[in-house]
């Protein structure tokens, strides 16, 4: 099975609608430049949701190479829920993508493996691709090693989920997230590894074969390409990098 790299911007509460629309288009018009080809590697944009109905209307308008989705959704499908968003708002914005249980989520929402669990189902029924982040604190690392932890999130996430499920992983150790401080390509991989067999134990060989595991954490145009010759390793989840649309081009033509 070939994976198809998935180059991902998180760009969590930057970029307001004008400057959205006009990053995409920018980014449409590099990528154009570069003769980038959407076969070679994915290009996807997680914008706040204010900004979902612009990018959609400008994907859309021309045909743009360029996926997005949004950075949460609510487990839930609609009713008394203040401020909270349903996956099928974001399904109606042609949304492929749908993040879930980013360590901001977890850390500064008190989102735990319950609710991931939740929004991966809702994710799923609603015709969305959930990107399932899982990673360890430094604290963790320190006590259980690198591979513990991110192994028990998925494993919980993934609880209940169709072998037939499109999903995507996202390991992201904490401790590498906006510290400039990216793990080595080895420590990506073996914890990348770990989590492959965790899809295979779950969803079986077909799921593990073709579901994409991104590394996340200070990626930037200057360490993408080691992170891209992992065997486990399909594409990335980059935050702070993917605001700049000159450096994110380059981190998506990372050969
Ligand atoms: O979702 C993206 C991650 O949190 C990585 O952020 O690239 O700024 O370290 P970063």
């Amino acid at each position: 099975v070939k994976r198809v790299p998935l180059l991902a911007g998180n760009w969590k509460m930057n970029l307001d609608h004008l400057q959205a629309i006009a990053f995409v288009q920018k980014l449409a018009w590099t990528l154009k430049d570069a003769d980038h080809d959407v076969a070679d590697a994915e290009v996807a944009v997680f914008p706040p949701f204010t900004d979902l109905r612009s990018v959609q209307t400008l994907v859309a308008a021309d045909k743009l190479p360029i996926a997005y989705g949004a950075q949460d959704l609510s487990a839930q499908d609609s009713g008394a829920f203040t401020g909270e968003i349903s996956g099928s708002f974001l399904a109606q914005l042609d949304c492929t993508y749908v993040i879930i249980g980013h360590s901001e989520r977890r850390t500064l929402h008190a989102e735990d493996d319950a609710q991931v669990k939740a929004k991966t189902a809702a994710a799923v029924k609603h015709g969305l691709v959930p990107v399932i982040c899982v990673g360890e604190t430094a604290e963790d690392l320190a006590e259980q090693g690198p591979s513990a932890v991110p192994v028990a999130q998925l494993t919980t996430a993934l609880e209940g989920l169709d072998s037939s499920a499109d999903i995507v992983v996202a390991y992201e150790p904490v401790w590498a997230i906006g510290s400039g401080q990216a793990a080595t390509p080895d420590q990506a991989e073996q914890v990348a590894a770990a989590l492959r067999e965790v899809i295979r134990s779950v969803l079986g060989e077909d799921a593990a074969a073709r579901t994409r595991i991104l590394y996340g954490g200070s990626v930037k145009s200057s360490n993408i390409a080691g992170f891209m010759r992992e065997p486990n390793v399909d594409g990335a989840l980059i935050g702070g990098a993917s605001l700049d649309v000159a450096e994110f081009s380059s981190i998506v033509r990372f050969q």
